[in-house]
């Protein structure tokens, strides 16, 4: 492990790690050639509190990246960095634009998706209103009710119902599929299995790949080891507002110091 240029957080990049067999150069270790999303020197403040300090982070087109860490150390605040909703300073370039300095509402038609960790529905409307109300009154995009529906076939049973009425998993569910009927390129999730029976964490990781194999990208935020590595093409692990890991999941599972130190509790 080589200390950081100039900083005290050692960092862990699997960069040079030797490409698997048959894998043409191993596009999952690191830096993505024309990435989607590219997070440059991130800093992020709740007033004078300063919480990210200097996150480097990207995402290629097509790939679901995850970013793991215990509780605190700022990975919601880079989801809302992203969606312009912190203070922060430093790039966020997404799809050629830079972010930073846009207004949260002009970010998500950009083609970013969020799914904060609040998991917000309009209580008093139906599911079927809510996934209207994802399309922001613009043309329908590449997904149609019925994708969600076959997705989700608990939703379609319950299109008419309000969503206030539905339990915490159908909830997710439908703040995922209301995020989708917005056409996003780019899905940012804060945590979308906390709190899940491993019934509805399955279909959450189910829906993810769904989404990957229509060509969209996923920045993925977890604490849930499991599923990260299993739907991950990479991962970066974050500690007291840094980046202290980035690598393939195979190369996190090998490297059991930092597991040790950044991510078991
Ligand atoms: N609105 C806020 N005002 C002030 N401090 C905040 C605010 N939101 C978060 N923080 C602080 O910023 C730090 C990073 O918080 P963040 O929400 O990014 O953590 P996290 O990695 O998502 O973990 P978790 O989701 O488990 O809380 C924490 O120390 C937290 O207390
Ligand atoms: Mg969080």
């Amino acid at each position: 492990m080589k200390p950081r240029a100039g900083g005290q957080a050692p960092l862990d990049r699997e960069s040079r790690a030797p490409a698997r067999p048959g894998a043409p150069r191993d596009a999952a270790a690191t830096a993505v050639d024309d990435p989607l999303l590219r997070i440059a020197n991130l800093h992020a403040y709740y007033g004078k509190s300063h919480v990210l300090h200097g996150v480097d982070l990207q995402v290629g087109r097509g790939e679901i990246v995850s970013l793991l860490g215990r509780n605190g150390v700022g990975r919601s605040t880079t989801a809302k960095a992203i969606m312009g909703l912190v203070d922060a300073t430093g790039s966020i370039v997404f799809g050629g634009r830079e972010l930073l300095g846009r207004k949260a509402y002009e970010i998500a038609p950009l083609g970013v998706g969020y799914v904060p960790e609040s998991r917000d529905v309009f209580p008093t409307l139906t599911v079927e209103q809510n996934l209207l109300l994802g399309q922001k009154g613009r043309r329908p995009g590449r997904w149609r009710f019925d994708d969600m529906y076959r997705m989700f076939p608990r939703l379609a049973e319950r299109r008419n119902t309000l969503a206030g009425v539905l339990s915490g998993g159908e909830q997710q569910m439908l703040t995922l599929c209301r995020t989708l009927m917005g056409d996003p390129e780019l899905i940012v999730i804060d945590e979308p299995t906390e709190g899940l029976a491993p019934m509805i964490v399955e279909l959450v990781a189910d829906y993810l790949r769904e989404l990957q194999r229509r060509g969209l990208s996923v920045l993925l935020v977890e604490q849930k080891l499991a599923i990260a590595m299993r739907i991950s093409q990479r991962v970066y692990v974050m500690g007291h507002g840094r980046i202290v890991f980035e690598g393939t999941p195979e190369s996190l599972r090998a490297n059991e110091h930092v597991r040790r130190e950044w991510l078991e509790v």
